[in-house]
């Protein structure tokens, strides 16, 4: 593990960070979502992570509003379990990625800066998950989000590019984010970012349609999709039979009651998690994105595993 980087007394440009900013905040009471299943050999029941109040329940009341992590404070930062990922620890903890364009904010969030052992220093962007379902799929105990530093994503459901930035941050220099965004104003944003983040490829069109993009992205290593469509998993099976290698992985936000309000959101995320195996998507694993985002689950695999062979599995 990487030695800790410590901050100085204020740390910079950090001043108080933390997820105050959150968008309205949850009663963190019901969890529908299931905190955390396994799929498949490895059983139900097994596999269950980010259970009961983990590194994102602040208790019944939910998470803390207005809290986060105080400025004045000594922070520092250490590497979180997903490569990419960190966590500044001060009066509060909070996620951070590695800002890829130090000394700007891409959403106004909060940038924390500290000083390496040699004297150089690091910028770090607070990223909020009330407002990334990626990171509330982190903080809720999620055990593999493939993306990783020089990962080649494609990112269906981009919107403005909150989210895009952060995984811009993780897959750095050497990876590669392909964000697909239908909406043209918020690609006008998306657009600007990439003029300065040059491993992000905005595509301003329907990711229903990937054959209108197909001579822009290449190959992937991970689809991530956040469209909120009633046909989201036909959306995800079509863009992976474009552009995701074999063996890729696939990470994916279900909001329930964009697929049917009529039904518990468990019962909805079954059904989806049903269609995608019926298309060579290998479900490992599910969490709730609860309680940052109600009846939210966030379901992460592998697509057209690559099968075990005999060998393998003796040795
Ligand atoms: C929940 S928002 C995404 C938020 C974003 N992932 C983030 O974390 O910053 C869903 C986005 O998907 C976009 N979207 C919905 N259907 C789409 C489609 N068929 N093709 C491309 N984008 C789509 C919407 O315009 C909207 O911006």
């Amino acid at each position: 593990m990487r030695p800790p980087l410590t901050g100085g007394r204020g740390g910079g440009g950090y001043s108080g960070g933390g997820f105050s900013g959150g968008r309205g905040g949850s009663s963190g009471g019901r969890a529908r979502g299931g905190g955390g299943q396994g799929f498949g050999d490895r059983g139900r029941g097994r596999g269950m992570r980010g259970r009961g109040r983990g590194e994102r329940d602040r208790g019944r009341g939910g998470p803390r509003r207005g809290g986060g992590m105080k400025g004045g404070s000594k922070v520092i930062v250490e590497p979180h379990r997903h490569a990419g990922v960190f966590i500044a620890k001060g009066k509060e903890e909070a996620l951070v990625t590695k800002n890829l364009l130090p000394g700007e904010a891409v959403y106004n969030e909060k940038r924390i800066s500290v000083q390496n052992e040699d004297g150089t220093k690091v910028e770090y962007r607070v990223w909020n998950p009330f407002r990334s379902k990626l990171a509330a799929a982190i903080l809720g105990g999620v055990d593999n989000i493939y993306i990783k530093p020089g990962a080649k994503v494609l990112y269906l459901g981009a919107a403005s590019g909150t989210t895009v930035s952060h995984v811009s941050d993780l897959v750095g220099p050497e990876g590669c984010v392909y964000a697909v965004e239908f909406s043209h104003r918020s690609g006008r944003d998306l657009v600007n970012m990439a003029k300065k983040r040059t491993n992000i490829i905005p595509i301003i069109e329907d990711a229903r349609h990937p054959a209108k993009y197909r001579m822009l992205v290449g190959m992937v290593d991970v689809i991530f999709s956040d469209v909120a469509q009633p046909d989201q998993a036909r959306i995800v099976i079509l863009n992976a039979s474009f552009f995701l290698k074999t063996g890729g992985h696939f990470v994916i936000s279900i909001k329930a009651n964009c697929i049917d309000s009529t039904v518990p959101a468990e019962a909805v995320f079954q059904s989806e998690v049903k269609k995608l195996q019926q298309e060579q998507f290998k479900p490992a694993e599910q969490v709730t994105l609860e309680p940052f985002e109600r009846d939210h689950a966030c379901v992460v695999g592998t697509y057209r595993a690559p099968k075990k062979t005999k060998a393998a599995t003796a040795a």
